[in-house]
């Protein structure tokens, strides 16, 4: 089975990456043949530094080793590596509608705050399928605000294969059952993220014991007293049930269960512990990889390598049934 999935070079990432990304990238490397890309490509299509965009393309790779990917057995590459990628691109952006990246709710959202709204950012699901489908991918393992994306990569898979004949494999989503979705800590009604939001209810993977502790006492509840999961009336709450779920590998359920009667205080300081215990052996690794920069570039050239020899066959097919003349 071929296991694909893609995280963008861009900022620190953060707990709910791990949620939704590392921690089930880790897990499917254990199903098939892995391959994950550092998206690059992806990461120029909102305002940028090139200097930024440098560092977070080897953080991205250090976090993707460091969370348990094995080089040795999982194909890691940087996507501006493989120049497939913006090619695929190109092709599939005739067999996807105007109409279809119009609906997309995450350009909506990041348009929206954009001064500068790029042709790229609306692209962006295009280059996304391309990723996906170079790799004849059977499934993608993703966080929840993915879901969209890779229904659309379905439909471009199935629409290429009708009009130009059996080319791609199409791929299925895969989201966790806990922790598909976690929320900032300050506004359980949004998404935690670094690009958008209150920055004391976003967990950084790399942020000190102290800061995480923290973050987690001043997580907002709200004024009962129950450890209920009940994402509507309590989403703070509920948060921080989904978050102890995916750190403890627990129930929410066994949380309630376990937090019975023993009020907001002590639970939020707990699940703080957890996050902690969780992310200390991950820094450690984190900062030796990202420290050695020689051996992070030749990782990542090796991981290039193989990622073009497993595209370069399907990229070959698709020109071949699009009719171009081939030298
Ligand atoms: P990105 O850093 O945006 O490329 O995201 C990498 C992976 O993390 C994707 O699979 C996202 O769906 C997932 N992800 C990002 N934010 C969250 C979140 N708050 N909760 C769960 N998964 C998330
Ligand atoms: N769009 C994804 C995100 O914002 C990143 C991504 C790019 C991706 N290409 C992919 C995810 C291919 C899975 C498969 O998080």
């Amino acid at each position: 089975m071929r296991i694909f999935s893609g995280i963008r070079a861009s900022g620190d990432k953060t707990l709910g990456n791990y949620s939704g990304g590392y921690r089930q990238y880790a897990a499917t490397q254990e199903q098939g043949d892995a391959v994950f890309c550092i998206v690059d490509l992806h990461s120029i299509t909102t305002a940028y530094e090139p200097e930024g965009l440098h560092e977070a393309t080897l953080a991205g790779a250090a976090m993707l080793f460091a969370t348990g990917i094995d080089p040795e057995r999982s194909i890691v590459f940087c996507q501006s590596h493989v120049q497939a990628h913006a090619e695929a691109a190109w092709l599939l952006s005739s067999v996807t509608s105007f109409g279809e990246l119009r609906r997309m709710t995450q350009f909506k959202d990041k348009s929206a705050d954009q001064e500068f709204v790029s042709a790229g950012l609306f692209t962006y699901p295009v280059l996304m399928a391309g990723d996906i489908l170079l790799y004849q991918t059977d499934i993608v393992p993703v966080g929840d605000d993915q879901r969209q994306h890779v229904e659309l990569t379905r439909d471009i898979a199935e629409r290429f294969n009708g009009r130009y004949g059996d080319t791609f494999t199409v791929p299925k989503g895969v989201y966790p059952d806990e922790g598909a979705r976690i929320k900032n800590l300050q506004e359980p009604e949004r998404l935690m993220s670094t690009s958008a939001g209150n920055p004391q209810g976003v967990i950084r993977i790399v942020d000190e014991p102290d800061v995480i502790r923290k973050k987690f006492k001043t997580a907002v509840t709200d004024s009962e007293r129950e450890v209920r999961h009940d994402p509507d009336a309590k989403p703070g709450i509920s948060n921080l049930i989904e978050i102890m779920s995916v750190v403890a590998g627990e129930s929410p359920a066994a949380i309630e269960a376990r937090y019975d009667n023993s009020g907001y205080g002590q639970f939020k300081e707990d699940v703080g512990e957890a996050v902690v215990t969780l992310f200390a052996p991950i820094q450690e690794r984190y900062r030796e990889l990202r420290a050695d920069e020689e051996g992070l570039r030749r990782l990542l050239g090796t991981g290039a390598e193989k990622a073009r020899a497993a595209s370069a066959p399907t990229l070959e097919i698709m020109v071949e049934r699009m009719g171009f003349v081939r030298p």
